[in-house]
């Protein structure tokens, strides 16, 4: 999936933004707060229904409107279609071909995308719900029941804390672990088949960006010896005392070895780059592979924290793979692409075509 045309009203400093995309390579430039990240945060929550910088509403909102509306017209091989998104304080308003029905899950299948952003050695070095986050969005792209066995699972894992936070104990407590251990198996298999398929790209990509092989590796979270319904029923002093469960595929993590050490603890924060870079690489073409589709790739800022070695094997990778590009720069003539861009300028938050 792909998209052909994008507009966005009143986010962040956008006022109005019209972007005819070409289906290879786009490349925006322009210099620092003129409004760059905000067209890629824009596009990615137009896929997501979410800011990839964790901004919430009034954040995105430009000061002094009172709603933002994104639009874009998406390619599926031959088919084409119409994503919108409007949001203001009274909520969120989600539209895929015109339906309101499918919410988040139908913006995510009909423009899924991947971000590599200035953060993005986060999901390396941060905390592991990123690493969750990443494995799961492999797993709804690749097994087409997961993302309504994820929301179940989130029910029964609230529903299970809220008899904790009640001080449930005994066999009625014991009654919600059954449903969410069953659940939690699913999710579990669903992450380890995820991984499974990305497995091969992974150690590729690892392999070609950081020059010597990375590892990855599935924690559940919990004790596989002892399985999950015998670590819930051993650890409910310490989850009524939190509050919470404790053990379960939401406290899972992926670890990475690179140089068979920790990555987290060893690598530069360049090197951390481009293992999270091969990672997001990884999940797209993995995605793609499953939905015979490619996929929306938005780089911002690419060439941070990289020498020029570095971001050209990065960037030979990602056209690679085949996807859409979109890529910002702070300079005009970044050589990041192989043949001609269609190229943006942005300035004060308005873009202008510039090729
Ligand atoms: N809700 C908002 N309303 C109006 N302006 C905003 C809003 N949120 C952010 N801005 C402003 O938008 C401008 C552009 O920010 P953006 O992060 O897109 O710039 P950039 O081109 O990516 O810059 P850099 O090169 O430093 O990364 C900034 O000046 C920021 O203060
Ligand atoms: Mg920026």
């Amino acid at each position: 999936m792909t998209i052909r045309h994008f507009t966005a009203e009143n986010f962040r400093c956008l006022q109005h933004v019209e972007l005819e995309a070409d289906p290879r390579y786009n490349f925006i430039f322009g210099s620092n707060a003129s409004g760059k990240t905000s067209i890629l945060e824009a596009m990615a929550y137009l896929g997501r229904g979410k800011s990839f910088r964790g901004a919430t509403t009034t954040d995105l909102i430009r000061h002094g409107e009172r709603e933002f509306v994104l639009f874009g017209e998406v390619s599926a091989g031959e088919r084409s279609g119409r994503v919108g998104v409007r949001n203001s304080h009274e909520g969120l308003e989600i539209r895929v071909d015109g339906s309101k029905e499918g919410g988040a899950a139908a913006l995510a299948m009909a423009l899924p995308l991947q971000i590599i952003d200035p953060d993005i050695h986060e999901l390396v070095a941060g905390a592991p719900d990123q690493r969750r986050r990443y494995l799961d969005w492999i797993a709804f792209h690749v097994e087409p029941e997961y993302g309504d066995l994820w929301r179940r699972f989130r029910r029964a894992l609230k529903q299970r804390n809220a008899a904790l936070r009640a001080g449930i104990t005994g066999p009625a407590l014991a009654g919600w672990n059954t449903e969410f251990a069953e659940l939690a198996a699913r999710i579990d298999d669903g992450r380890r088949r995820a991984l499974a398929a990305a497995m091969g790209p992974l150690q590729a990509a690892g392999l070609d960006l950081l020059g010597s092989e990375a590892g990855f590796e599935y924690r559940p979270g919990w004790n596989e010896d002892r399985g999950l319904l015998l670590a819930l029923e051993e650890g409910v002093d310490r989850d009524l005392a939190y509050g919470s469960t404790q053990s379960g595929p939401h406290h899972a993590d992926l670890k990475l070895s690179y140089d068979s050490r920790r990555a987290r603890k060893l690598v530069s924060r360049g090197q951390q780059k481009l293992l999270a870079c091969a990672m997001v690489l990884a999940a797209a073409e993995t995605a793609q592979v499953a939905l015979g589709q490619p996929l929306l790739l938005l780089l911002d800022d690419p060439g941070a924290e990289l020498d020029r070695e570095a971001l050209s094997r990065l960037m030979a990778r990602v056209t690679g793979l085949g996807s859409q590009v979109v890529a910002t720069s702070l300079e005009a003539d970044a050589p990041l692409f192989p043949t001609a861009a269609r190229v943006f300028h942005v300035e004060h938050g308005e873009l202008m075509p510039a090729s």
